[in-house]
C-alpha cells in the first residue's frame, strides 16, 4: 500500500510515543506485524442486551473480522452507546444525536483507517452514519437484518400487528392471555422488526445511498447469507482504505435523491425524512423537506410489505431483495452513483431477478399508486408536516373536521378513554408538545390510539396530527412532524378543541380555519412551558436541537471536522 496509513501516525512512531501506542495494544496479544503497515479497521458495535434487535452483533462482528483479516487488514472492535427502541425511556430519539457524537469522536480519536458500522434497531443506523459522516473515513455499513416472521394462532405476524392487537384489546376483542400468546410468537429470532418499519427503512436507505454491499437491506438476521455479507464487507473495507474511498465520495446529491425514490418504492417509514435530513446536514448536501415530496412523485409503491401492504422483510428477501426493487425502478434512479464496492448502483442491481411479483411489483403495474412522503403546508404547520399516503385511509385524504386537542401525551392518556370525551369519527385528534424540544426528544406517539368508544363502534382510522413522530411500523391517516412544534409557539401551539382543521393531501394543505385576529389574540396569551431539563445532556439537547424539517440534529453538530487530530498530547 503506497499511501501512508492514518494509523501509522500512532503505530509507526518511534521513541516514547510509539512505545506507548504499541505496548498497550500488544497487551491484547497483537504482534508488531499486525499493527504496522496494515489498515486498522474499526468495527463500531452497537451490541447490547438492552438493544434486543442488536443482540447478535458480537457474532456478526466476528464475521466482519474474518473478512478484514482475509483482505490483509487488522480489525479492532469498539463499543458505542446503543439505542434500543423498545426499552429506552423517554424515547430513543432523544439520544440519536448523543450517539452520533460518541461515534464521531471515537472514530477520530483512535488509530483507525476505515470503519465498519454495525447497525440495527431504528436509531442505531442514522446515529452511526451521522457520526461517521462528520469524520469522513472509508466506511461501510453492515445491518443486522430483520427477524424471521412471527406467528400467532397459525397466522403470520410482526410489529405492525401490535397496533392491531392493542386496538382489539382496548375494544375488548382480545384478552390479556391472548396478548401473552401473541407476544411469545412475535420475535422468533435475532434481528430487527420484520416489517418495513424504521429499522428496515434505514437498512434500505443505506443500501440505496450506496453505503453497504448489495443485499444488505433484506437478508434475515439468522440467515447464513447475513454472516457472509458481513465477512465480505470486512474484506471490502480494506479495499476501500486502499483506494481511499470515503463517505464523501459516495454521498452525493444524486445518491440522496436515489434514497428518496427507493423509500417511496418500498413504503418506508416517515422517520426516514428526519434521519436523511440529518445525514445530509453532516455531509453538507443541501436537502429540503420539499425534496422528499418532489423526488417521491412519480414513484409508485412497488413493494407489498406491512405496514403499507401484506408481506414481511423475509418475503422481500426471497422475492429478490432491494436489488430487485432498484432494478424495477429503472431510470427513475441515478444509476451512475458510486457505492462502497466501487461499482455503481446500476451495476450492482443490473438484471437482479424478481422471484415474486406479489411482493415486488413493477412500474407498469404497481402495488399502489400512493407512495412516498407527502409534505403538507398551511397555517397549521408553517414549516411543513408529513404524511405517508400508502399507510393512510384514502377516504380521509381530503377531510375537514373539528379538532380535539390534547396539550400533552399525559393529558391524552388521561382523557382518551373517557366516555364523555366530545369526539366522533369525523373529529381530528391533535397532540401537542411531543416535538423535538417540547417533549423533549420527539417520541413515536403520533399514531395515538383511537378513543375506545369509537373503536367499539368499529371505527378503524381518524385524522391525527402532532408535532411528534410515528413508529415506522404504524399506519393510519397520521400527520407528523408539524413544524414549528408547539413548544416554539407557532400556530400549532394555538389550536384549540372545537377549531376546524382542513386536510387536503392532493393539494398539500393543512389549514387551521381560525380568523387571524383570533390567532393573534391567542398568540399574545400563549406562554412557553417551563424548561424540563435543568442539567446534563438533555439540557444541551433542548438548547440546540433543530426542528423536524431540518432533521432534528443539534445545531453545532452540522457538517464535519474531518479525520485529522490537530493536537497530540503524548
Ligand atoms: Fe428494534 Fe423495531 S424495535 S427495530
Amino acid at each position: 500500500m503506497e499511501r501512508s496509513l492514518r494509523s501509522s501516525k500512532w503505530f509507526g512512531r518511534t521513541g516514547k510515543d510509539g512505545f506507548i501506542y504499541r505496548a498497550w495494544t500488544k497487551k491484547q496479544g497483537i504482534p508488531d506485524h499486525e499493527l504496522e503497515g496494515k489498515p486498522i479497521i474499526g468495527i463500531c458495535n452497537t451490541w447490547s442486551e438492552l438493544t434486543p434487535c442488536n443482540s447478535h452483533f458480537r457474532e456478526l462482528a466476528e464475521s466482519v473480522k474474518r473478512g478484514v483479516l482475509e483482505a490483509g487488514g487488522y480489525p479492532m472492535e469498539f463499543p458505542v452507546m446503543s439505542l434500543g427502541e423498545t426499552l429506552m425511556k423517554p424515547t430513543a430519539m432523544l439520544y440519536r444525536n448523543l450517539v452520533s457524537m460518541d461515534v464521531e469522536e471515537s472514530i477520530r480519536a483512535n488509530p483507525l483507517d476505515g470503519v465498519v458500522l454495525l447497525c440495527g434497531c431504528d436509531k442505531t443506523t442514522p446515529a452511526l452514519v451521522m457520526g461517521a459522516c462528520s469524520v469522513d473515513l472509508p466506511t461501510i455499513v453492515v445491518s443486522g437484518g430483520p427477524m424471521l416472521t412471527g406467528r400467532y394462532k397459525g397466522r403470520q405476524i410482526s410489529t405492525s400487528d401490535i397496533w392491531r392487537f392493542s386496538e382489539d384489546y382496548n375494544a375488548g376483542r382480545m384478552s390479556q392471555e391472548e396478548m401473552r400468546v401473541a407476544e411469545a410468537g412475535m420475535c422468533r429470532s435475532d434481528g430487527h422488526c420484520a416489517v418495513m418499519g424504521t429499522a428496515s427503512t434505514m437498512a434500505c436507505m443505506v443500501e440505496a445511498l450506496g453505503l453497504s454491499l448489495p443485499g444488505n437491506a433484506a437478508i434475515p438476521a439468522p440467515d447464513s447469507a447475513r454472516r457472509i455479507l458481513a465477512h465480505r464487507s470486512g474484506s471490502e473495507i480494506v479495499r476501500m482504505v486502499g483506494e481511499d474511498r470515503r463517505l464523501s465520495e459516495i454521498l452525493t446529491r444524486k445518491s440522496f435523491e436515489n434514497a428518496i425514490r427507493v423509500n417511496a418504492a418500498v413504503g418506508g417509514s416517515t422517520n426516514f425524512v428526519i434521519h436523511l435530513l440529518a445525514i445530509a446536514g453532516r455531509v453538507g448536501i443541501p436537502l429540503t423537506l420539499e425534496d422528499f415530496d418532489t423526488f417521491s412523485a412519480g414513484v409508485p409503491l412497488l413493494v407489498n410489505l406491512q405496514p403499507s401492504g401484506l408481506h414481511f422483510m423475509e418475503d422481500l428477501y426471497y422475492a429478490g431483495g432491494l436489488e430487485a426493487v432498484m432494478e424495477a425502478l429503472g431510470d427513475r434512479l441515478h444509476r451512475d452513483c458510486v457505492t462502497v464496492n466501487g461499482h455503481t448502483i446500476g451495476e450492482n442491481c443490473a438484471q437482479a431477478p424478481c422471484y415474486s411479483p406479489d411482493v415486488i411489483s413493477t412500474l407498469d403495474k404497481p402495488f399502489n399508486d400512493q407512495s412516498g412522503i407527502v409534505v403538507l403546508k398551511g397555517n397549521l404547520c408553517e414549516n411543513g408536516a408529513v404524511i405517508k399516503p400508502s399507510a393512510a385511509t384514502p377516504a380521509l385524504m381530503r377531510h375537514t373536521g373539528r379538532a380535539v386537542v390534547f396539550e400533552s401525551i399525559e393529558e391524552y392518556k388521561v382523557r382518551i378513554d373517557d366516555p364523555t370525551l366530545e369526539v366522533d369519527e369525523t373529529s381530528i385528534l391533535v397532540l401537542k408538545n411531543v416535538g423535538p424540544r417540547g417533549y423533549p426528544g420527539m417520541p413515536e406517539v403520533g399514531n395515538m390510539g383511537l378513543p375506545p368508544k369509537l373503536l367499539a363502534k368499529g371505527v378503524k382510522d381518524m385524522v391525527r396530527i402532532s408535532d411528534g413522530r410515528m413508529s415506522g411500523t404504524g399506519f393510519g391517516t397520521v400527520i407528523l412532524h408539524a413544524s414549528p412544534e408547539a413548544a416554539l409557539g407557532g400556530n400549532f401551539a394555538l389550536v384549540k378543541s372545537g377549531d376546524r382543521i382542513e386536510l387536503d393531501v392532493a393539494r398539500r394543505l393543512l389549514v387551521l380555519h381560525v380568523p387571524g385576529e383570533e390567532l393573534e389574540r391567542r398568540r399574545k396569551a400563549w406562554e412557553p412551558a417551563s424548561p424540563i431539563a435543568e442539567r446534563g445532556y438533555v439540557q444541551l439537547y433542548v438548547r440546540h436541537v433543530e426542528q423536524a424539517d431540518a432533521g432534528a440534529d443539534l445545531d453545532f453538530l452540522k457538517g464535519g471536522s474531518g479525520s485529522e487530530v490537530t493536537r497530540d498530547s503524548h
